[in-house]
């Protein structure tokens, strides 16, 4: 997928596929969704999740690769020119920009906390978690927060690591990379939830993941859970409409996308499956945040045989996932300054990369004890900040306007021949962009912003 956009194409489409399981799967599955669940209060937030992510998310994930194939450009490229194609307005070039805009926001935390993988993954490898209990464990997490150099070194490590891959650009090494290291990650996830289920809490587990508590589901989850949904299928910032552009006509995209958000979703549950069992055995909190893991999985590590070389080797491949979500984070503004530009890959790549680091500075610092930390943004630090704007706000309107404009701005004849689906397949999955999406994601901001204003 490397080179310029017009002209690079993935050499098969299992490496199609891999490529985009790979940006899906990501922190997102194994950091971000068992925390949210935890905070949104478990079953009821794992149902709606499931529900987005099936019903709202599959389609849109079909609608901007469709997009993106026909389009054959950067996100805002891709727009501008399907756009013109079919006589419509060219403001609707503005998706492509609220996506590229958003991915370079979204990069810039989702590198600190690849940064503190990076770190916890040397930290595994050297024993340091050997023996230890919940209160040692979240000390250990305290004190790299409280680190700032550190936190920001971790944070230049991943960047430059996910600046250096999209600057070469990504063909030999990274479809590799993908294609075994992606299902090794997956069996190791089974492996340790298996190990947890054993070792912690089960029961607890499931009552807690599987037995939706409907009290707990407000508004504000559901938009959380929605969020979540895009968040995790890689949606509405770009990403998959990048990688869209650099498919093969012959790659069925229905088919594509219900393999993508099946995988998604498999490891986001294993996840869940790794994490509450040792929560619950040891009384820590659920709705901690988003320290959750790095407060809970060391306690695991530190407890089974042979831990260091296993919580090692499952920071690794947690890089690994991340990595090859952030590279597709960055490809979208590269791709558009590339083609708008004409200027050299590498250059490109570092340049916004560069910029991209200096803004995530702050967000690392703002989870430390320092006077970054103190700033409050509506009462959230600058990463929640970041993280609130792009995952309840951007996301949702993004991935409403992607629907709306496959669904009622393109021909539907332009979206068949796109898509070559079966007739039956097609005519549901019309239905839900023309409808059920736009509608659903309405409804939830249409009731949040009703609730707040009558209190
Ligand atoms: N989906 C990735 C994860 O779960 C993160 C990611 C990559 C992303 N590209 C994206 C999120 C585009 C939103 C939009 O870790």
């Amino acid at each position: 997928m490397a080179g310029t956009s017009q002209t690079a194409h993935w050499s098969s489409r299992w490496t199609f596929i891999m490529a985009a399981v790979g940006s899906a799967v990501g922190l997102g599955n194994i950091w971000k969704f068992p925390y949210e669940a935890g905070q949104g209060g478990g079953g009821a937030f794992v149902l709606i999740y499931l529900f987005f992510v099936f019903v709202i998310g599959t389609p849109v994930l079909v609608a901007e690769l469709s997009l993106g194939r026909r389009g054959q450009k950067s996100p805002i490229g891709s727009m501008a020119k399907i756009a013109k194609e079919e006589g419509r307005s060219p403001l609707w070039s503005l998706i492509g920009w609220s996506g590229v805009l958003g991915a370079v926001i979204v990069l810039s935390f989702y590198s600190v906390i690849g940064g503190w993988t990076l770190s916890y993954m040397f930290d595994a490898f050297a024993g340091t978690f050997s023996g230890m209990d919940a209160a040692a464990a979240g000390a250990h997490f305290g004190g790299l927060l409280t680190n700032e150099y550190a936190v920001i070194g971790w944070h230049a490590a991943f960047m430059g690591l996910t600046m250096f891959i999209v600057a070469r650009g990504v063909e030999g090494g990274l479809e590799k990379a993908v294609t075994y290291l992606m299902p090794a990650l997956f069996a190791l996830l089974i492996g340790l939830a298996i190990y947890s289920s054993i070792a912690g809490d089960l029961a607890a587990t499931v009552d807690f993941l599987f037995k939706p508590d409907f009290s707990k589901l407000t508004f504000d989850v559901m938009l959380q859970a929605l969020g979540q949904s895009f968040f995790s299928l890689s949606l509405a910032l770009g990403s998959i409409m990048t990688y869209g552009a650099y498919m093969t006509r012959d790659v069925n995209i229905g088919k594509s996308a219900v393999i993508i958000a099946s995988a998604d979703t498999g490891v986001a549950i294993m996840a869940g499956m790794m994490i509450f069992p040792i929560v619950f055995a040891y009384g820590l909190v659920p709705g901690q945040g988003p320290g959750l893991i790095f407060a809970t999985l060391p306690i695991a590590f530190g407890q089974m045989s042979g831990g260091a070389f296993i919580g090692g080797a499952f920071f690794f491949l947690l890089v690994v996932a991340a990595i090859t979500s952030s590279i597709s984070l960055l490809e979208p503004s590269v791709s558009y300054i590339t083609e708008k530009t004409g200027a050299n890959r590498r250059k490109v790549a570092l340049m916004i990369g560069g910029f991209i680091f200096t803004m995530g500075i702050l967000s690392g610092l703002s989870q430390g004890d320092n006077p970054v930390a103190d700033i409050s943004i509506f009462g959230r630090s600058i990463l929640d900040a970041k993280d609130f704007l792009t995952n309840n706000i951007m996301m949702p309107i993004g991935g409403m306007f992607s629907a709306i404009f496959v669904g009622w701005f393109v021909s539907r004849k332009n979206m068949m021949e796109e898509l070559a689906m079966e007739d039956g397949t097609f005519r549901i999955w019309y239905f839900l962009v023309r409808f059920i999406c736009p509608v659903a994601i309405g409804a939830v901001f249409v009731s949040i912003i009703y609730n707040t204003v009558t209190g």
